[in-house]
């Protein structure tokens, strides 16, 4: 399974990049938008390309299919491992579907129902991005959606990668282990709860309490 870090704060992408723990990056506007500040995005997302050999999702910000072809053209040509993200809109997937005959990898977000994730491998699009969280904060069970979309695409043999997204917890990515989901995208935050476990940190302190008793050095 991929593990991509939702982020587009380059010191936290070098930090989990340069430990191996990450597979490449996926970002958006609002993520773009906290680190922008006076600076040029093009220049953001080159030094992001350049923090982590895999792919990196670029979103567009037009809304109709030429303006996002335009745009994706753009970002995919700043370097080989942009993936252009777009939404799950009729002008997204049109747009999809010329990037992809381009040989551009795109990465269809905003997907919250397995309709839309099917037309979203219609359209020829590399990964679809299904948000669990947002279906959680209205009331909804974003897990099954990946289950949902997991048995789809099993069923119709469709290579499109399923990309969960808006995990909020160490919980949602168990059950996005458990389910199959081909890569998730975790927050800084999250990536490093993964590899805590209290019975690690205690046993950690129990070993080297022993050690030390020993007063011997390795
Ligand atoms: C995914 O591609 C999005 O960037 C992200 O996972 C959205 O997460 P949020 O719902 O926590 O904002």
């Amino acid at each position: 399974m991929k593990i991509f870090l939702d982020t587009a704060d380059v010191s936290e992408i070098r930090r989990a990049a340069d430990s191996g723990l990450i597979d490449g990056v996926t970002t958006n506007p609002s993520l773009m938008a906290k680190v922008a500040g006076d600076g040029d995005p093009q220049e953001i997302f080159l030094a992001i390309c350049s923090a982590v050999e895999g792919p990196v999702s670029a979103e567009v910000v037009a809304v109709d299919a030429d303006g996002m072809v335009a745009e994706g053209r753009k970002l995919a040509g700043l370097a080989a491992n942009i993936v252009v993200k777009l939404p799950l809109t009729e002008a997204g997937l049109r747009a999809c579907r010329v990037l992809t005959s381009e040989g551009i990898e795109t990465n269809v977000t905003l997907c919250f129902s397995a309709p839309q994730a099917l037309l979203a491998a219609k359209a020829g699009a590399t990964y679809v991005s299904p948000f669990i969280g947002r279906i959680d904060d209205i009331g909804g069970e974003g897990m099954q959606l990946i289950a949902q979309i997991r048995q789809v695409y099993d069923n119709y043999g469709i290579h499109t990668q399923i990309l969960a997204a808006s995990i909020r917890h160490p919980l949602h990515m168990v059950e996005s282990m458990m389910i199959g989901a081909d890569c998730a995208t975790l927050p800084p935050k999250v990536l490093y709860q993964l590899m805590k476990h209290p019975l690690t940190d205690r046993g950690l302190e129990a070993f080297l309490a022993d050690w030390k008793s020993t007063g011997k050095d390795l």
